[in-house]
């Protein structure tokens, strides 16, 4: 039986999984067999147990296929630690699972084409993805520290750092998404001021020779590829990028489809030779979003298409993840829409859009 760890966080996060967790009942209801396990982690954990990462919700996602997670954080964890905080309970399971390859497509839904805050002609029919390293640079880079330095002084330190394997392996993954995709690959780092720019830009283009000449490999400085997002982001396919770069260029990328709450992402680790499966994790793009905690007026979809990557990356289940999308397409098509994709208009709440969703997954059934 298919199995999948939810971990439903803080702020926002409870509301958007339990959206979530009645699609996965409708799949479940077709016979799709889904054994949901709950787990623990940010602050929800740091408040019950003293940790926002407990060893019994990493026991969980040993024992699970794939892991749904929600979002963690929010202003009351602020005073605390470095290794205490909500986020370091999803960094760690990053970590943990060696989830280098972080897809974050950013699709933009032909109804939706007016909740951008760019103009239509820009962004109607986008359809890229921003492939992000999750598991190195100056996210675990060391050393990390604040150490005081007299006078009262203090210095701190962040650690940008690549091995040639890191980017070869997020090299790879980039050429295998394009090729299924329109064939074309733009890598973005800051080779003009950074040694780990110089290095990537190196190793990609030493992966590009080493069977993917068939693929259109271009560079652009991030700094730059990030204004290009905004002013024509119809002209990238895939997107690679490191870890910092990659968070950023994201939610660039989010709003280009009309709001954060849309972006859902895998998180995704090498194959196991042996099972012939690889470690995953599905997790919005977005976070708790404490300014709008405890409404229920949060936007579902975010994490209802992060399970729909769940059913197509770890569970080839193709047809009910085409099925979830157009149910998604559909809703938004009848003109449902939460208050963050609105623009002012009228909306309904989290029930509302996850029901309108449902609705449309049934008459397809
Ligand atoms: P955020 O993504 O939580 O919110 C940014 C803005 O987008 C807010 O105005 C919010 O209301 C809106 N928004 C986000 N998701 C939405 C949704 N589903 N529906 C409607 N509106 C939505 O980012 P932030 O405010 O910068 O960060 C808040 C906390 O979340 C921080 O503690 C941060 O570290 C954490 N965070 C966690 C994750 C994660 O768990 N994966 C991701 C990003 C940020
Ligand atoms: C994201 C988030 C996380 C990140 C935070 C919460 C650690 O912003 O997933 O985009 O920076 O990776
Ligand atoms: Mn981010």
């Amino acid at each position: 039986m298919p199995s999948l760890l939810l971990l439903a966080g803080d702020g926002i996060g409870p509301e958007i999984t339990d959206a979530t967790k009645r699609v996965i009942e409708h799949f479940n209801t077709a016979g799709a067999g889904f054994e949901l396990v709950e787990g623990l982690v940010g602050g929800a954990a740091y408040d019950a147990v003293g940790t926002p990462f407990p060893e019994e919700t990493l026991q969980k996602a040993e024992a699970t296929d794939a892991i749904l997670f929600a979002a963690v954080g929010g202003p009351q964890y602020d005073h605390l630690a470095y290794d205490e905080r909500p986020e370091a309970g999803l960094l760690g399971l990053r970590k943990h699972f060696d989830l280098f390859a972080n897809i974050r497509p950013a699709i933009v839904y032909p109804a939706l084409a007016d909740a951008s805050s760019l103009k239509r002609e820009v962004v109607e029919g986008l359809d890229i993805i921003i492939l992000r390293e999750l598991t190195g640079g100056v996210y675990f880079g060391e050393p990390k520290t604040i150490e005081d330095i007299g006078n009262g002084q203090k210095r701190a330190v962040d650690t940008q750092v690549y091995d040639t394997f890191e980017i070869e392996r997020i090299a790879r993954a980039a050429f295998d998404l394009a090729r299924a995709r329109r064939g074309k690959v733009t890598s973005m780092e800051k080779r003009n001021v950074m040694k780990t720019g110089v290095l990537w830009r190196e190793v990609v283009e030493a992966t590009h020779r080493q069977g993917y000449e068939d693929v259109a490999l271009d560079h652009m400085l991030a700094d730059a590829g990030a204004m290009q997002l905004v002013r024509d982001p119809k002209q990238f396919d895939v997107v690679v990028t490191d870890n910092l770069f990659g968070d950023m260029l994201s939610d660039v990328a989010a709003q280009l489809t009309g709001s954060l709450g849309m972006l859902p992402s895998a998180s995704l680790g090498a194959v196991d030779e042996r099972t012939g499966r690889r470690r995953a994790m599905y997790e919005p793009v977005h976070g708790s979003a404490p300014d709008i905690a405890g409404r229920g007026i949060a936007n579902p979809i975010a994490m209802i298409a992060s399970f729909g990557m769940a059913l197509q990356y770890s569970f080839a289940m193709l047809d009910e993840a085409r099925a979830l999308d157009a149910a998604i397409a559909a809703a938004l098509e009848d003109g449902v829409r939460t208050a963050d994709i609105a623009a002012g208009g009228p909306s309904v709440d989290t029930k509302g859009m996850t029901d309108a969703i449902l609705a449309h997954l049934q008459r397809a059934a």
